[in-house]
């Protein structure tokens, strides 16, 4: 059916989907529909002035499809005090067939009764599990198992690449998937790039799927996620990714200088810049990510101009964007940083 809606690019597309989340403008009797690298958002026609005017601009009329009325809503199965309904989260995550939810404390004693509500409203999901928060070194979430299999291993699909994950032992995030093909679609021919944080290799395996690299070095000191990374590399039939399981700031000194460098994590970025831009071939590009609060992210940028002016090195600031909100009052952004010169 028709539908007015926002139309954004995939590299934006995340964070505006929260946008409309937060302040309920998503009609989500519809599914988001792709059109060419864009994602279209279909809005309730009632709040349409209630978009924000940077928005505003970005409104046309498409056709979506409509969801099963069964995927719409999964409260409607949950038995649990008629006070307590307006606690149901509205959104949660999924990886491959696994839910992940977070709860607030109320809603605690009810939890299983609503991973059974979240499975029979969506009849892919075979695990529900409890988000207790992401901790330590490795980025660790917290889990546990509410409802469904006892399990937590998966394979999650983005973009037609297969990651084999077990969230248990190490970090995946299905929302950084628009990100992760923005960035591969910038690697130029024969780049030759370092994934510092890789992980299960979700950057790694999409840039050597949609960019043109030479090479990718994709280090973690994670065992177990260097382990998964080997899995999916062949799960999904690549090569020229070399898994490093090391400390990413000494493991950096023996690989070759680099065409473009990741650096996916946010809580520590400024420990690791300099390091990073130590590889970094001159006209290189620096993808860092960091945690700022959602006003002062002007404040890490000139903290990163001044280090390097310091350091010697010439850099120009590509981009700075929002890239998800990350609690009431920070958000995480999304950096990239040029090399102009080093001194
Ligand atoms: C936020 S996760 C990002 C993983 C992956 N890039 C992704 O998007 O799913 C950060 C990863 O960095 C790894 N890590 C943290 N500090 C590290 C270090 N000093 N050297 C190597 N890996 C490190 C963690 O084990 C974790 O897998």
């Amino acid at each position: 059916m028709q539908s007015w809606c926002v139309r954004i690019d995939a590299s934006r597309a995340e964070y505006v989907r929260k946008k409309l989340l937060q302040k309920g403008l998503l009609d989500r009797s519809l599914r988001v529909a792709r059109l060419g690298g864009d994602v279209l958002f279909p809005i309730l026609f009632e709040r349409l002035a209630d978009l924000p005017a940077d928005l505003k601009e970005k409104i046309e009329i498409a056709n979506f499809e409509e969801r099963k009325a069964v995927e719409s809503d999964y409260k409607q199965y949950v038995k649990i005090p008629q006070s307590l309904v307006p606690l149901l989260p509205s959104s949660f995550d999924i990886v491959g067939d696994i839910a992940v939810i977070k709860l607030p404390d109320a809603l605690l004693p009810y939890k299983s009764e609503i991973g059974d509500a979240l499975i029979r409203a969506f009849p892919h999901i075979k695990t529900v599990a409890l988000d207790k928060g992401i901790k330590g070194e490795m980025r660790i979430m917290g889990l546990e198992i509410i409802a469904g299999e006892n399990r937590t291993e998966t394979v999650h699909t983005e973009y037609g690449l297969k990651f084999k994950v077990d969230m248990k032992k190490m970090y995946f995030n299905p929302r950084l998937a628009s990100e992760r093909r923005r960035i591969a679609s910038l690697v130029g021919n024969e780049e030759i790039v370092i994934d510092m944080f890789a992980g299960v290799g979700p950057f790694s395996i999409m840039i050597r799927k949609y960019g043109m690299p030479r090479i990718v070095y994709a280090i973690d000191f994670n065992v177990n996620a260097i382990d998964y990374l080997r899995k999916n590399i062949v799960l999904n039939h690549l090569n020229r990714i070399v898994p490093i399981c090391a400390d990413a700031k000494t493991a950096i000194e023996d690989l070759p200088p680099a065409n473009r460098i990741v650096m996916n994590l946010p809580h520590s970025a400024g420990e690791f810049i300099m390091t990073a831009l130590s590889k970094l071939e001159e006209n290189g590009i620096l993808h860092t990510y960091f945690i700022s609060d959602k006003t002062k992210e002007h404040d890490f940028v000139k903290s990163v101009r001044t280090e390097c002016t310091m350091a010697g090195y010439l850099i120009e600031v590509l981009r700075c964007e929002e890239l998800k909100s990350y609690s009431p009052v920070a958000s995480v952004y999304s950096l990239d940083l040029l090399l102009i010169k080093r001194g």
